[in-house]
């Protein structure tokens, strides 16, 4: 059984320029890295992302959590056998001994935990995803095309607004709806409201100066068409309100009105019967399991509600959201809980609750394509990861379109399964 040779972390830069942990790492002369990405929009419940808060890089470098995989990870598993993702995680986490990964870092022992990873597929000479799971489907990406929140400078409160191409045969065609469509959506957007509105936000779509969330919907149902695709039989919507950021004072302020959770779900409701919207993630703030699951009840057997922030990939979580019928999809992010052995448990989770599972980004992303064999390796019905722009949000999709290649003939697309 090969062994761990060498463990090795740096500072690196990711996609919105800010600094964060890169694990190099070598077994038999192979050698990998894993980068982790880091939220905007962050749960108040997810793992600790270990900034230094001095004065280098406004306080955000990771000198810190780089100087724990060094000194502190490194010693204890160089030399280790590469047998089990399981073993290694578990000794990281009892390294650390506390719940939300306070001691070490969650940037500290994921990017370890990537990186093993990729070392176990690398010396075995197999693909990621080989060597997370055991039978494989492709997931239907939800490509966020106009960007609000706080991932762009606009009005809009609701932060994603995602176009779903599911009603093709392969993933490669629906790529390249969503790509047509996000071309076709950046002509709409420059006609109507001038050139400055296909500037793009942190996650690669554009970013209009658009006031309504019902507006938003109707470009993108405009842009479906003008691409020749047709809304619901081929192309549905999906939001993410990530509402903790914009409920303040008791109310959720949202379309330029103040509103209650009861006004909140009419509009959902309203939303999801004017538009082909499947999908609604975070439709309200990240603690009240019991507006969640008044949606759930209106909604929850047509469309998916998305536990994003409630549940922040922890198992506790899901579980209250599961007894309390919060939701009926998880985001599944691997930095919220800190390493790919717990992300793996809540997703196993989710399966035993019947759940759905969103694999997704975060909004600072890096070039390491890591998600995509994950969702691919845990069967996930869908992924969320940006644009189909910007090579933070493409090097994701692009990895689905080389193992929808290389499984070929046993590729299993989740959309022909919707
Ligand atoms: P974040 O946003 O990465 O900024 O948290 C993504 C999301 O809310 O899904
Ligand atoms: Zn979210």
């Amino acid at each position: 059984m090969p062994t761990i040779d060498r463990i090795h972390a740096r500072e690196v830069l990711d996609s919105r320029g800010n600094p964060t942990v890169e694990v190099e790492a070598e077994s038999m002369g192979r050698i990998v890295y894993a980068i982790v990405p880091s939220g905007a929009s962050t749960g108040e419940h997810e793992a600790l992302e270990l900034r230094d808060r001095d004065n280098r890089f406004h306080g955000k470098g990771v000198l810190k959590a780089v100087r724990n995989v060094n000194e502190v990870i490194a010693p204890k598993l160089v030399g280790e056998e590469l047998d089990s993702q399981e073993r290694l995680d578990k000794i990281m986490l009892e390294l650390d001994g506390t719940e939300l990964k306070t001691n070490l870092g969650a940037n500290a022992i994921l990017g370890v935990s990537l990186v093993i990873a990729k070392l176990r597929a690398g010396v075995q000479g197999k693909w990621i995803y080989e060597v997370i799971g055991n039978d494989y489907t492709i997931p239907v990406p939800l490509l966020n095309v106009i960007n609000g929140g706080k991932h762009a400078g606009g009005k809009l409160a609701i932060q994603e607004f995602m176009i779903v191409p599911h009603g093709f045969d392969t993933f490669r065609e629906s790529l390249r709806a969503g790509s047509e469509i996000y071309h076709s959506l950046k002509s709409l957007l420059k006609k109507k409201y001038g050139v400055s509105a296909v500037n793009v936000g942190d996650e690669g779509g554009f970013a209009p100066p658009i006031d309504r969330s019902a507006d938003a919907l109707q470009m993108l149902v405009s842009a479906i068409e003008d691409a020749g695709y047709s809304p619901k039989e081929q192309v549905s919507l999906a939001i993410d309100a990530a509402a903790s950021e914009f409920f303040h004072d008791a109310y959720y302020h949202v379309d330029d009105q103040k509103m209650t959770i009861e006004d909140m779900v009419d509009l959902y409701s309203q939303l999801t019967e004017e538009f082909p919207l499947i999908s609604i993630e975070d439709p309200f703030d990240e603690n009240d399991f019991e507006a969640f699951a008044k949606l759930m009840r209106l909604l929850g057997n047509k469309i998916a509600i998305v536990a994003d922030d409630l549940t922040v990939t922890n198992v506790n979580r899901i579980k209250q959201a599961m007894d309390t019928n919060a939701a009926n999809y998880l985001l599944l992010k691997v930095n919220q809980i800190g390493s790919l052995t717990e992300a793996l448990n809540a997703s196993d989770l989710c399966r035993q609750g019947k759940w759905g599972v969103v694999v997704s980004h975060r909004s600072g992303e890096t070039e390491d394509p890591f998600i995509a064999d994950l969702a691919v390796a845990i069967k996930a019905e869908r992924i969320k990861t940006g644009a189909p722009a910007r090579s933070e949000r493409t090097a994701k999709y692009n990895q689905l379109l080389r193992i929808e290649e290389k499984l070929g003939d046993k590729a299993i697309y989740q959309g022909t399964l919707m």
